[in-house]
C-alpha cells in the first residue's frame, strides 16, 4: 500500500466554535493536528487575554483523552481595543496573534474595524512587538463585486498597511487570488499566506454550476480556476510563505442550506487528506510536509513538532454528516469518496 508520513502537521486557521459544536468539531482537528491557530470570532468575538484564557480552557475539555494538542489563542481586534490588551497578550504564554476584520466581511465580523487607518495605533504596538497580525482581506464595500473583493482590498489596505509598517508580521488569511499570491511572494520574509484546501480544489463551477451548492461557498468565495491554479502553485513550490491554514468553519447544516446561507466549509474531518488530494493531482507529495508541517510553525517561531502522521493510500467515503440532534454539520465533500485516509 502506498503510504506518506511526514512531520505532525499543525493549523493555522481554524474555527472550532464554542459549546456543543466545539465538542463535535474538535476532536477532528486534535486527530490530525499537533497544534492550531483558533480563531476568536465568537459571538461576542474574544476581545480580551482573560477570555481567551477562558475559552483555551474550554478547548482543552473538548480534546479528547491521550491526543496531546495545543490551541495556539488569538484576540480579535476592535477600535476600541487597548494598547494595553496587546501588551498583555504579548506576555501570555498562550496568546499567537490579533485577527483584523474588516467590519462585515464575513461571519461574526460585526465588531471588526471599518475604518483600519482607526487601528493604525494598533498596528505601530504590534509591529514593535513583533505579534503576528492576521488579516481577512477582503474589501466590504457594497459596490465592489464579491469575486473583486481580495484583490482590492490587497492593492489598497495591504498595500498602505505594509508600506507604513514594513515590519509588521502579517499573515494575509485564507489567500484565493493569483494577486494575493503575486504580492505575498514579492513582499518581504514578515509577509506570509495560509491556504484552505477548497481553494486548491475547486473554482467557483463547484458553488454555482449545475445548482447551487452551499457547501462550497465560504468567504473569500472560491473564484476562478486561474487562481486556484495559481494558489496550487504557491502551495506546491517549497516557498515558506505559503503554509496550511483549513479556514474550516463549522455552521449548523439548517443555517447552510437555507435562503440565506452562512459562509464557512467545514473541512476538519479529513483536512490533511484534502490537502494530499490536491498535492497529488499536480505531482507534489514531497512538498506537502514543508506546507503543512513546517513552513508555519517557522513563521509563528515554534519549534517544529515532534512525531509523525501517516496517511495511506485507500478510499473512504465521506459521511454525509456529522454531529447530533440540532448540531448537525454537512462536511466538505459529503457522501463523496476520497483516495488518501489518515493511518489511526
Ligand atoms: C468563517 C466563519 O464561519 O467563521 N467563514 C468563512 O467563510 N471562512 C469566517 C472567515 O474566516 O471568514
Ligand atoms: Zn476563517
Amino acid at each position: 500500500m502506498k503510504t506518506l508520513t511526514i512531520t505532525r502537521p499543525d493549523d493555522f486557521h481554524i474555527h472550532v466554535r464554542n459549546g456543543a459544536i466545539l465538542k463535535t468539531v474538535l476532536p477532528h482537528t486534535a486527530k490530525q493536528f499537533a497544534r492550531a491557530i483558533i480563531m476568536p470570532n465568537l459571538k461576542p468575538p474574544v476581545t480580551t487575554v482573560p477570555q481567551a484564557l477562558a475559552y483555551r480552557k474550554e478547548i482543552l475539555q473538548a480534546v479528547p483523552t491521550g491526543i496531546d494538542f495545543t490551541p495556539l489563542m488569538t484576540l480579535y481586534l476592535t477600535t476600541s481595543t487597548p494598547v494595553s490588551e496587546i501588551k498583555k497578550a504579548a506576555a501570555s504564554e498562550h496568546i499567537y496573534a490579533f485577527k483584523l476584520y474588516p467590519a462585515g466581511a464575513t461571519t461574526n465580523s460585526d465588531s471588526g474595524v471599518a475604518d483600519i487607518k482607526a487601528i493604525y495605533h494598533l498596528l505601530a504596538e504590534l509591529e514593535s512587538l513583533a505579534i503576528p497580525l492576521l488579516i481577512h482581506g477582503e474589501v466590504t464595500d457594497q459596490n465592489c463585486d464579491i469575486f473583486d473583493r481580495e484583490r482590492v482590498f490587497v492593492e489598497s489596505s495591504l498595500t498602505q498597511i505594509t508600506q507604513n509598517f514594513p515590519d509588521l508580521r502579517i499573515v494575509l488569511e485564507h489567500v484565493t487570488t493569483s494577486e494575493a499570491v503575486q504580492f505575498v511572494k514579492s513582499s518581504g520574509s514578515n509577509i506570509a499566506a495560509t491556504i484552505t484546501p477548497q481553494h486548491l480544489l475547486y473554482n467557483r463551477n463547484a458553488l454555482l454550476a449545475g445548482g447551487i451548492r452551499p457547501h462550497y461557498y465560504c468567504l473569500p468565495i472560491i473564484k476562478r480556476e486561474h487562481h486556484r491554479l495559481a494558489l496550487l502553485e504557491a502551495a506546491t513550490s517549497g516557498n515558506p510563505k505559503f503554509f496550511l491554514g483549513t479556514d474550516s468553519a463549522p455552521h449548523i447544516t439548517s443555517l447552510k442550506e437555507t435562503a440565506c446561507g452562512c459562509a464557512g466549509c467545514f473541512s476538519a474531518h479529513a483536512a490533511l487528506e484534502l490537502y494530499a488530494t490536491a498535492f497529488e493531482a499536480v505531482d507534489a507529495l514531497d512538498k506537502l510536509e514543508g506546507f503543512a508541517s513546517f513552513f508555519g510553525a517557522d513563521f509563528y517561531r515554534l519549534p517544529r513538532n515532534i512525531g509523525t502522521v501517516t496517511l495511506e493510500k485507500s478510499a473512504w467515503t465521506i459521511p454525509s454528516k456529522y454531529g447530533e440532534h440540532e448540531n448537525i454539520i454537512t462536511p466538505l465533500k459529503a457522501d463523496e469518496d476520497l483516495y488518501w485516509k489518515i493511518q489511526s
